[in-house]
């Protein structure tokens, strides 16, 4: 049994007080000073908790045990409050909490970073360890906690099995050379073997690295449950600073058994709708303060995305399109280059306006385990485009014939004893299978109209910065 005195002290989230049907006694909330307005008469304060978006006006009067100290307190000082939500009568709030008693958890003092009401983005990047309390960051990182739960329940509900695939790995499942090498072998001093390194004698006996995708280790599930997904971290020592390449990034890479390009676009297709419906639907709160303060129209691209099917073009249409364009691009446009960010970006914000998969692409500049297609000259790849982000998606049919990608491997230098495992599910019941790659924070940019992508992760992994 739990007395009165025990529930009245119970903590009751801030989103939850915000939404009561009737005014309550005796409540009991805490949660951050985001400002402290002081008068002689009244205090009042505005308190976060991160439930949501809006704060909760907590009035102070001088009737109320310790008004003098508590109205001293500092912003961003952390408050634990008791007192009665009754009806508000400012505008923009139903409710608002006369407190009884506050009690000072933690109070803080003018050096406090975030006295301002607006910071920029860059400044707020430079202490990261606080930027969660402020506006547009609590907005994103509840969006991100969101989105994870609804891809979870998408695949779910497909009947998609959740694989967790190796942080530590041999392989270099992109071939990009992009790989953080993981060692125990002192750097100083590493025992040599013929004029090189030797690995051998290395925690696992040879060369490893931080995963750069899950896609390898997902394929030997496929083949063994036909539907799965991975949903982690993935790595790449890419040296660019770009607003869209972090050197740790979270990805989803659902793979299915007994199925072709057409099949994966369609799975694209549908996540990504998916997805978008749910923030509409769920995240109205947090989508509101993007579409109003980040990217004007945001609302409306997200529900014609929901609705809209999308656009398919061939790499070779989207190199003659480039070509014949008005445009003056940075980078020259020629079949047998990969596209660059300002050719992604044209092809899905002028030419079709909105997302856009890009197919069969040169199998040149593609990863060794894309399928061939039988022109003998391009694999059959998807890229799936969007406006401002570009490529969000990248996936491909995955090569299930085993002399022919074995071939592939020794033609982009993987010595395919290096990687038998994989090549063994070509050898007992291969079959075709295709899967892709959505990066979880392009998506993040996507949704919520943020622009540079340590702006959507938590802690932010670029060049030169691994601080928090
Ligand atoms: O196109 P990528 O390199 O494809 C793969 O890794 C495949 N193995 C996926 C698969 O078929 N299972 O990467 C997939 C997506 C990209 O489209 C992009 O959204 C994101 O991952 N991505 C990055 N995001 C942030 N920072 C980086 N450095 C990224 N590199 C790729
Ligand atoms: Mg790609």
């Amino acid at each position: 049994m739990t007395t009165k005195k025990e529930m009245r002290s119970r903590r009751i989230r801030i989103k939850n007080a915000l939404q009561a049907s009737r005014a309550t006694t005796g409540m009991c909330v805490c949660g951050w000073a985001r400002t402290v307005r002081r008068g002689k008469e009244v205090t009042f304060i505005a308190l976060n908790d991160g439930s949501c978006l809006a704060n909760l006006q907590v009035v102070l009067t001088p009737e109320m045990d310790g008004f003098e100290s508590a109205s001293r307190c500092g912003t961003g000082a952390a408050l634990h409050v008791e007192g009665d939500l009754v009806v508000s009568p400012a505008a923009g709030q139903s409710w608002e909490l006369h407190a009884r008693k506050i009690k000072i958890l933690g109070d803080t003092d003018s050096d406090y970073p975030l006295q301002k009401k607006r910071h920029s983005f860059e400044f707020l990047r430079s202490i990261a360890h606080l930027r969660p309390r402020a506006n547009t960051f609590s907005a994103v990182f509840r969006m991100r906690s969101a989105l994870s739960f609804a891809i979870h329940r998408f695949f779910r509900e497909r009947g998609f099995l959740y694989v967790h695939t190796p942080i530590i790995t041999a392989n270099d499942c992109e071939g990009a050379g992009e790989v953080f090498r993981v060692t125990t072998l002192s750097p100083e001093q590493p025992p040599l073997a013929e004029g090189d390194v030797d690995w051998r004698q290395d925690f696992f006996g040879e060369r490893t690295g931080l995963t750069v995708s899950g896609q390898l280790q997902g394929e030997m599930f496929a083949t063994a449950f036909s539907d799965i997904y991975t949903f982690g971290p993935t790595f790449r020592a890419e040296n660019s600073n770009t607003s869209r390449h972090a050197a740790e990034f979270w990805m989803i890479e659902p793979e299915m058994a007994f199925a072709d390009l057409a099949d994966d676009c369609a799975l694209a297709e549908d996540f990504l709708r998916y997805l978008v419906r749910f923030v509409l639907e769920e995240c109205a709160e947090d989508l509101t303060f993007f579409h109003q303060r980040i990217e004007s129209g945001l609302i409306d691209k997200l529900e014609k995305l929901a609705g809209a099917d999308f656009s398919v073009m061939s790499y070779s249409e989207a190199v003659e399109r480039l070509q014949n364009a008005s445009t003056a691009f940075e980078f020259p446009v020629a079949w047998g280059e990969d596209l660059q960010s300002e050719h992604e970006r044209y092809l899905t914000e002028q030419v079709v306006g909105g997302p856009l998969f890009v197919t069969d692409y040169p199998a040149d500049i593609k990863a060794f385990y894309m399928r061939n297609n039988d022109d003998g000259r391009t694999v059959a790849a998807m890229d799936l485009l969007v406006p401002r982000v570009g490529e969000i998606i990248g996936g491909s049919q995955r090569e299930e014939r085993f002399e022919v990608l074995e071939g592939k491997m020794r033609k982009t230098g993987i010595e395919p004893q290096n990687l038998r495992w994989y090549l063994d599910t070509r050898r007992w019941g291969s079959c075709p299978h295709a899967g892709f790659g959505l990066g979880f924070e392009r998506l993040l940019m996507y949704v919520t109209g943020m622009e540079n992508i340590r702006d959507v992760i938590p802690f932010p992994r670029t060049p030169g910065n691994a601080r928090f």
